[in-house]
């Protein structure tokens, strides 16, 4: 597939999944038990390794190659940055700057999310900022539990608070996590169609070269009011 020509992802699925509300339901109300891999220990460690125990914590979700990582810590020099993604491969890829003049204030480490969602709500950590830029679409109708709002770790997201910012170039994806998170928070929750002025992330530049529509979804979730999520 030539650069700018990436596609809209194919689905049978046109709409929200008709299972989706009950799917949120059922991970609010059952326990979410899955042990702790010891790598996501240590990455949570590692992440936390550099930061002064003060400044306010943003996490890049998936970060990929980490472009959206950089992008951030340099618009908030005060905050510290995480960016996460479980691909050591995307994560050593060559950034668009030298070493030297990346910024300090951030930190890349490989994790599974499932667990270091859980890991930082266990240390009792809160996030100032929370991206979840292009989350795999997982398109298919019999992959909805894939998909992080309908996964049983999304009731954590939730939970850590901060501005939550999802974008998408599958409009149904944006939908779903916004009706799944008004079910967490009880709050009213849209996305909208957004312009990529300025890409955060090589994905995003991607679909918007290739003239595709793109979407975002913001939630303040201030200091994380828990959910009903058990543990
Ligand atoms: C479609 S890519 C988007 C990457 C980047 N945010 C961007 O927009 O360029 C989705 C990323 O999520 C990462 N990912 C998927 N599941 C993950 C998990 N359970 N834990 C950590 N990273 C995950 C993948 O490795 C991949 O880099």
């Amino acid at each position: 597939m030539s650069y700018a020509n990436s596609r809209i992802p194919q689905s049978a699925q046109q709409g929200v999944h008709e299972g989706l509300l009950e799917r949120v339901r059922k991970h609010l109300s059952e326990p979410f038990r899955k042990p702790f891999a010891e790598y996501n220990r240590a990455a949570l460690a590692a992440s936390l390794a550099g930061w002064d125990g003060k400044a306010p914590l943003i996490l890049d979700a998936g970060c990929g190659v980490g472009h959206s990582t950089i992008q951030i810590a340099r618009q908030h020099p005060d905050h510290w940055v995480i960016g996460v993604d479980q691909s050591e491969d995307r994560l050593n890829r060559r950034k668009p700057y030298p070493e030297a003049l990346l910024p300090r204030n951030m930190v890349f480490v490989r994790a599974d999310l499932v667990d270091f969602w859980r890991l930082l709500d266990e240390r009792g950590l809160r996030l100032a900022r929370h991206y979840i830029l292009y989350p795999n679409p997982w398109p298919k109708i019999g992959h909805l539990g894939r998909r992080w709002h309908a996964h049983p770790v999304f009731p954590w997201i939730a939970r850590l608070g901060g501005v939550l910012e999802c974008r998408s170039n599958w409009g149904v994806y944006i939908d779903e996590f916004a009706l799944a998170l008004a079910e967490l928070t009880g709050r009213p929750a849209s996305g909208v169609p957004f312009v990529a002025d300025v890409p955060l992330t090589p994905f995003e530049r991607k679909y918007r070269d290739s003239g595709q529509t793109l979407y975002r979804l913001e939630m303040d979730l201030g200091a994380g009011a828990p959910t009903a999520a058990r543990r």
